[in-house]
């Protein structure tokens, strides 16, 4: 290759070089165009974990958002609503596209839910509901029907006792949504069996540890030798009363019945080792059903106002083969 043809070739292969970046570019600006706007940004206050349930639920949460690429801004309040305003407050700063929230209990979040109307930001109620005089501060409520929860718990021990027992309760978080509708769901289909008595009823916080302080203090009590059945609001509170059942020299499961909602892995154990009798189903896995109501949202559809979750009631007899393929 002489000079000139050397030089003939430089000139063109940086032509084509250019030429190549040239394209590179607009492909890269294209792609650019057509990608997804920017991923949704949820903010979610949620309770705390008080229970394995409540454990569930956040990892439920946490990995649907990773998986659908949403950026998600977690929040746990440790309990106290006070932590949760905030926490809400913060996501208006932020500016989120939607607020998911976990209310610990029923009343008093009308002023925060009206100042999130004013920012224009959607609000999905998950799990609990709350007591608000207008309608439009939520878009919809995922969630369990707690009244039914109760109901069916109530249905069990009276098939289980003949009709026939004097009975101790566990309520969850006072004020908090489950706890009221629970209550209420037992109390309603109780009527039914005048010999069945509610002799003791207190809260027990949704945790073990509070489970077993108040079972032990019942059991303590003058009237605590007759009780012959536990209702529990959640399966922790039951496995912690398990506990102070075992430590009064009593066999829970057989000299007192329980009871409990929710259908952790942990009540199966107790089923199959004979001392929980039943637990009611509330699934804890709303990730899926609250990301699908942030899309809906998002591309403006409108959704329904209560998206009800099923529940299926499990006992000691099918224990050992309905843990097998439990997701929680
Ligand atoms: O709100 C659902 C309840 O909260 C679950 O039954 C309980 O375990 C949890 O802490």
């Amino acid at each position: 290759m002489n000079i000139t043809s050397r030089r003939r070739f430089f000139v063109l292969a940086a032509l084509t070089l250019s030429f190549v970046a040239a394209c590179d570019k607009k492909a890269a600006s294209t792609s650019k165009a057509s990608a997804p706007t920017k991923a949704l940004r949820v903010g979610f206050s949620q309770i705390g974990a008080e229970s394995d349930w409540r454990k569930a639920n956040t990892e439920s949460i946490k990995s649907e958002a990773e998986a659908r690429g949403y950026e998600l801004v977690f929040s746990d309040a440790q309990q106290k609503q006070e932590n949760q305003i905030k926490a809400l407050r913060s996501f208006v700063v932020q500016g989120v596209d939607v607020i998911a929230l976990s209310p610990v209990v029923e009343t008093g979040w009308e002023p925060v839910l009206k100042e999130i109307k004013q920012a224009g930001i959607p609000v999905v109620l998950t799990d609990r509901v709350v007591q608000v005089s207008t309608p439009d501060l939520f878009v919809t409520f995922i969630g369990a029907d707690f009244v039914e929860e109760g109901r069916r718990a109530a249905e069990w021990l009276a098939n289980a006792t003949g009709g026939k027992a004097i009975v101790a309760e566990l309520q969850g978080t006072a004020g908090s949504a489950p706890a009221i509708d629970r209550k209420k769901g037992f109390d309603e289909a109780l009527k039914a069996y005048p010999n069945i008595t509610v002799v003791k009823s207190q809260s027990g916080e949704f945790t073990r540890a509070k489970g077993r302080e108040v079972m032990e203090s019942f059991l303590k009590s003058p009237d605590g030798k007759q009780i012959t059945a536990l209702y529990a609001h959640n399966d922790d509170m039951a496995l912690g009363a398990i506990q102070a059942i075992e430590e009064a020299g009593l066999k829970p499961g057989v000299d007192i019945k329980i009871v409990s909602i929710d259908a952790v892995k942990a009540a199966f154990e107790a089923m199959i080792a004979g001392k929980l009798n039943c637990t009611v189903e509330c699934s804890p896995l709303l990730g899926p059903k609250l990301f699908d109501a942030v899309e809906a949202i998002a591309a403006k559809q409108t959704i329904d106002r209560r998206i009800v979750t099923g529940a299926k009631v499990f006992e000691q007899a099918t224990a050992a083969a309905d843990i097998k393929p439990r997701k929680y």
